[in-house]
């Protein structure tokens, strides 16, 4: 047993070894091809062909570049406050980060996944997974905002999520982490992980209208460690398919301990069957608590709801939901082609690629061509739903997407290749390096029932030389492909935030059209909106003081406030005045241990303040609106605890002598 262990650590460690200094190709340094700068360059003035929505990892956000040009637009706060924008800063939008557990100002964001029509992105919402505090959110691509956050019970570690059935019904989070379910004691020992630890994969209805999300139903599985997932479409609409590993049920050391069967699975779930049967009322109502986390753009304020039941399905007790497919060594990526026809399984240690058939699955269940079961769920033969293997494709396959043209592109972590292979008679067609380590690739609508085929992109954790050097940590990065002819162009690499995992893209007018410019003031729902300077006002109630604020190029109203104490709660509530695109305002004061704020036009974000000593206070504006942005600015008196000097406020009432002081200083000092 010993010595077994100390081969396979032996094992991992020259591929390791291997991975790390045994594949930098020879041509590294100068690798493009042909005309490769002519078809990346965007002219100034003119806009990209693609948004690219790219996964933030642990930064917690989510990034928008532009392709070709891989230019960096956005970064949209998601998961982790930005002192950017504010975002978790405000009173407004704290409550987005609210959990069952707190406020959790941070995740690890990993897979996204746009609203789909009939298979086909719509450009609608982008769905986003927190990995470590098991969350949704749901951004609507007309602000570039965070319109929602959704916690998920019963799961630790939200990885294989957030994908979507074809017509955005579902979005679905299946947990890394097998964890005793919430309703269960929770202080058992570690080692009792086969008896009290269970898997779930959760199902979120979506709202065609609103887009808001609910957990309709969970699945109770055995407790294996879900990885990937992808969708059915076309003729396997109907089905999700979910990879798992750690099918060996080990609670450490996994790297070997869960690497000893040859197979894990690709778990297939009928959801329409486990739909009907929540329908009929089936399924067990336990008592959960989680956060539902919504923006509303009317009161431009989120609001947190703590919920407290789910519904669960015990999957062995539904003998047609559930059916596993065994798949060769420890699977990660789990992609179907546009067609529907085919599930690919990419297996992170194994040298082939299964392709699986929903066909043959179907014919393999109806005949019941079991090879036993798993935990109570029936295993489907291997060579019963096999479409075939690629052979030799390259070492460690992870992800898979598709052009639309009958091909697929696979990342090679091991060998640092893409490998693109035909999906009729899986012969591999043409590979190309990448520098170095690809994990996800993605082409614009890769994953979906019509992708756009033109380019590929691989988002890379290791650079190694490829960039200049920042200190002990290097940038990560994308690695731009034209792959519109037959054999993969290598057109660009450029950095990107995080450590970049899944991303999506798409046209740019699909979004560009509807994008939002200004918040209509007239709509603004705010309960301390400030409706134009004459309704700017300071109010006192108890040691709580209330600031209507106005902001507009270049003052704010009112920007001398007095009557202030040491200890009052004070709540500056800013209204951005302006109707012109492009021109928020900012507020910081003096000390405030919070962030800025940005107001975008038509908009109110409130900041709090509790001032600490007996000071003349400064504000200023910090995004440069104007000429005379550098003029925005204001002062707030604050007075020892138990003073009584009132509340004033005034804006333009310049009692002192206008300059005199001032220039009589200036002279005398010559
Ligand atoms: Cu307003 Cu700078």
């Amino acid at each position: 047993m010993k010595k077994n262990l100390v081969q396979s650590l032996a094992i991992i460690a020259a591929t390791l070894m291997f991975s790390i200094t045994g594949c930098k190709p020879k041509n590294a340094g100068n690798a493009t091809e042909g005309d490769a700068a002519s078809k990346v360059y965007v002219p100034p003035g003119k806009y990209d062909e693609f948004y690219n929505l790219v996964s933030g990892g642990f930064s917690g956000q989510v990034s928008v570049y532009g392709i070709p040009s891989g230019r960096l637009f956005r970064v949209i706060p998601v998961f982790s406050r930005d002192p950017e924008s504010g975002w978790g800063y405000t009173e407004e939008t704290k409550p987005m980060l609210n959990t069952s557990r707190g406020d959790v100002p941070w995740d690890d964001q990993h897979h996204l996944e746009l609203s789909q029509t009939n298979g086909e992105v719509d450009g609608r919402w982008l769905f986003a997974n927190g990995n470590n505090t098991p969350r949704i959110a749901r951004i609507d691509l007309k602000t570039f905002r965070t319109a929602e956050i959704i916690e998920i019970p019963n799961s630790s570690g939200n990885h294989s999520s957030p994908f979507i059935t074809e017509n955005t019904e579902y979005v679905v989070a299946g947990t890394r982490f097998s964890v005793p379910m919430d309703n269960q004691p929770q202080d058992v020992p570690i080692d009792t992980y086969k008896k009290n630890f269970k898997g779930t994969v959760s199902f979120l209805s979506v709202d065609p209208k609103s887009g808001n999300m609910k957990i309709a139903f969970q699945l109770l599985l055995p407790g294996v460690s879900f990885d990937l997932s992808h969708a059915g479409k076309g003729p396997s609409n109907g089905w999700f398919f979910f990879s798992c590993y750690n099918s060996e049920q080990a609670h450490t050391l996994l790297e070997v301990n869960a690497s000893q069967r040859d197979k894990d699975f690709i778990m297939a779930v009928n959801w329409k069957k486990a739909e009907e049967y929540v329908k009929q009322g089936k399924g067990q109502v336990q008592n959960v608590s989680y956060a539902h986390n919504v923006y509303n753009d009317s009161t431009h304020t989120a609001t947190s709801t703590i919920e407290t039941k789910t519904l669960v399905l015990d999957a062995k007790n539904f003998p047609d939901i559930v059916y596993l497919i065994p798949c060769p060594k420890s699977p990660h990526g789990c992609d179907v082609d546009p067609t529907g026809a085919y599930i690919v399984g990419s297996g992170k240690l194994a040298a082939l690629i299964p392709v699986f058939s929903f066909e043959k699955m179907q014919k393999a269940i109806a005949v019941k061509n079991f090879d036993g079961n798993y935990a109570g769920l029936p295993v489907l033969k291997y060579d019963a739903v096999l479409h075939g293997e690629v052979k030799k494709p390259g070492l460690g396959p992870l992800h898979t997407e598709f052009d639309g043209r009958g091909n697929a592109y696979t990342t090679m972590f091991i060998s640092s290749e893409i490998v693109k292979w035909r999906l009729s008679d899986l012969k591999v067609l043409d590979r190309h390096a990448t520098y170095y380590s690809p994990g996800h690739l993605m082409i614009p609508g890769g994953d979906s029932r019509k992708p756009f085929g033109k380019y590929l992109i691989a988002y890379k954790k290791i650079t190694k030389d490829r960039y200049l050097p920042t200190g002990p940590e290097l940038c990560q990065a994308a690695q731009l492909f034209d792959i519109s002819g037959d054999k993969m162009k290598l057109l660009s690499d450029y950095p990107s935030i995080g450590e970049p995992h899944y991303a999506q893209a798409l046209p740019a007018d699909m979004i560009s059209k509807n994008s939002v410019k200004i918040f209509d003031i007239q709509k603004n729902q705010h309960p301390y909106v400030a409706l134009g300077e004459k309704n700017s006002k300071v109010v006192r109630t108890g040691n709580r003081v209330d600031v209507y604020m106005t902001m507009i190029r270049s003052h704010f109203s009112p920007d001398n406030i007095e009557g202030i104490k040491v200890g009052d709660e004070v709540y500056f509530h800013l209204t951005n005045l302006e109707q012109d695109w492009d021109v928020p305002h900012g507020f910081a004061v003096r000390d405030a241990p919070t962030s800025e704020l940005l107001v975008m036009p038509g908009e109110t974000q409130t900041l709090k303040w509790v001032p600490d000593q007996v000071q003349i206070a400064s504000f200023y504006c910090t995004d440069f609106c104007s000429a005379l942005h550098q003029e925005m600015q204001g002062y707030i008196r604050v007075s020892p605890k138990g003073s009584n000097v009132p509340i004033s406020f005034s804006l333009g009432n310049n009692s002192d002598a206008p300059g005199e002081a001032a220039l009589d200083d200036s002279i005398k000092t010559d």
